[in-house]
């Protein structure tokens, strides 16, 4: 399994500790901040004046006094428009700190899928690299609990840093006291993409689907009337089909349910947690044939050359759609709010950490204190498809679709953790999940896969 790893190193980390503390973090918003006041980012904090953000208060002189050691980076951002809105951030980082030699270290994989494999022995065994992404909250707490990051909140997390972040992202950052993590954006999971003339013709309109259940219905027409795949998804690894279920779940029952099952009461929930997997279950019947052997770009490809009909998908996929030719928003492609699910703003976030026994302590330093920045979020994420998790990042270069995003976040009831992206439970029930999906994805057994999410919580 892809969370899983033969190493005993890499074991201890995935499977020990807290379940106390799982599902702790669930009821958090992120939609706060500490200072609505918001701002124009002309108090020089976006980097542009040639400082590197850094007051000096680290002992150095707060210039780039880079002493030469190479910045390994390692992530997983190399499909879609990933590896674009990746590149813009480390073009800001350049011009801002030329000397530093970037070794860029990607291991591809969607949602991090081959990413644990790399990461936990080297952290274990005392050879990390320079910083590696992470999804904050959850995930970083096997981490955290070995002592294994270093606590950057003076470092890194001055108080202009601090008051500029959403409330919500500045505790993911500090799942266990200490500020350990920099967030970089905020992507959005329950969105049903959508092909614009494909559903046209097949005489639908996703904006008048109701819940999951009407969604099948369409998924039916589709495959009855027309020659396209009615629902592009893929079943290499589990994440997809463990996103659609936690989104098919809260379409169907609300967040409140979701925050009991990420909470752990799994049986009290059990008829509703099995009406998901049967819906599910349904929904595989109309994905691509090769959808085990395919990655979820590659499906998104045949959305866009008209191949498809929806995609649900995080906003990731809006990135790659930004990077297609005569693929336009709203005119080829639209989204909704994954049906049932609207007022949800169902988050996935990045961020980048300073692993202990760091091999070039003052560029990693600069790494995060670049990533926080206003320029680097405003560079990064117009092209990534999210939003900044800084309050002050100007948005007027973001888009029609991200500016429709961004006012339903703001306008959003709830903005709950996933599973599938590590913020909602502990990596280890992640882990067990990913396994029950990938049985699921071959077997599409309700029962076997209901036994193993009330086993794995
Ligand atoms: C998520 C990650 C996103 C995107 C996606 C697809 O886990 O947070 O930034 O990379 O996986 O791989």
């Amino acid at each position: 399994m892809p969370r899983d790893s033969s190493s005993d190193d890499a074991d201890r980390l995935t499977r020990r500790h807290y379940v106390a503390g799982a599902g702790t973090l669930a009821t958090v918003g992120i939609a706060g901040c500490s200072d609505d006041s918001g701002g124009d980012g002309s108090d020089g904090s976006d980097g542009s004046d040639g400082s590197d953000g850094s007051d000096g208060s680290d002992g150095s002189d707060g210039s780039d006094g880079s002493d030469g050691a190479e910045l390994e980076i390692v992530h997983w951002w190399t499909a879609g428009g990933e590896q674009d809105a990746y590149q813009a951030l480390l073009d800001g980082f350049q011009e801002e700190y030329p000397d530093v030699e970037v070794a860029d270290n990607p291991a591809p994989g969607g949602a991090g899928s081959a990413i644990d494999a790399v990461i936990q022995n080297r952290v274990v065994d005392g050879n990390p690299p320079s910083t590696f992404q992470i999804w904050p909250g959850q995930a970083l707490t096997p981490y955290t609990d070995e002592g294994l990051l270093e606590n950057i909140g003076d470092s890194v997390w001055d108080d202009e840093m601090r008051d500029a972040y959403r409330d919500g992202v500045l505790d993911l950052a500090q799942p266990a006291g200490d500020l350990v993590a920099v967030p970089i954006n905020i992507h959005r999971l329950n969105n049903l993409f959508y092909n614009v003339s494909v559903v046209e013709d097949a005489g639908i309109d996703p904006t008048d689907i109701d819940g999951p259940q009407g969604l099948l219905s369409a998924l039916e027409t589709l495959d009855a009337d027309t020659d396209v795949t009615p629902l592009v998804h893929q079943t290499q690894t589990p994440w997809s089909s463990l996103q659609l279920w936690e989104n098919i779940f809260i379409g169907e029952q609300g967040v409140d349910d979701y925050q009991t099952v990420i909470g752990g009461d799994v049986s009290g929930l059990e008829d509703e947690i099995r009406s998901a997997l049967d819906l599910l279950a349904s929904y595989l019947e109309y994905i691509p044939e090769d959808a085990g052997s395919i990655t979820w770009d590659q499906g998104n490809n045949d959305l866009i050359a008209g191949d498809a009909a929806f995609l649900h998908q995080g906003d990731w996929a809006a990135g790659q759609y930004g990077g297609a030719e005569d693929f336009d928003f709203g005119d080829d492609w639209d989204m909704v709010p994954f049906p049932g699910t609207s007022g949800v703003y169902h988050s996935v976030i990045d961020s980048f950490v300073f692993p202990t026994n760091n091999p070039s302590p003052e560029e990693t330093e600069q790494f995060l204190n670049y990533a926080g920045t206003v320029d680097a979020q405003e560079r990064f994420n117009p092209i990534k498809g999210s939003i900044p998790p800084r309050t002050d990042v100007p948005m007027d270069e973001f888009g029609d679709f991200l500016t429709r995003q961004f006012e339903d976040f703001q306008n959003s009831d709830t903005q709950p953790p996933t599973i599938a992206h590590g913020t909602a439970v502990a990596p280890d029930i992640h882990s067990t999940l990913d396994e029950v999906f990938a049985n699921f994805n071959g077997s599409l057994d309700v029962d076997a896969a209901y036994e193993g999410i009330a086993d794995a919580f």
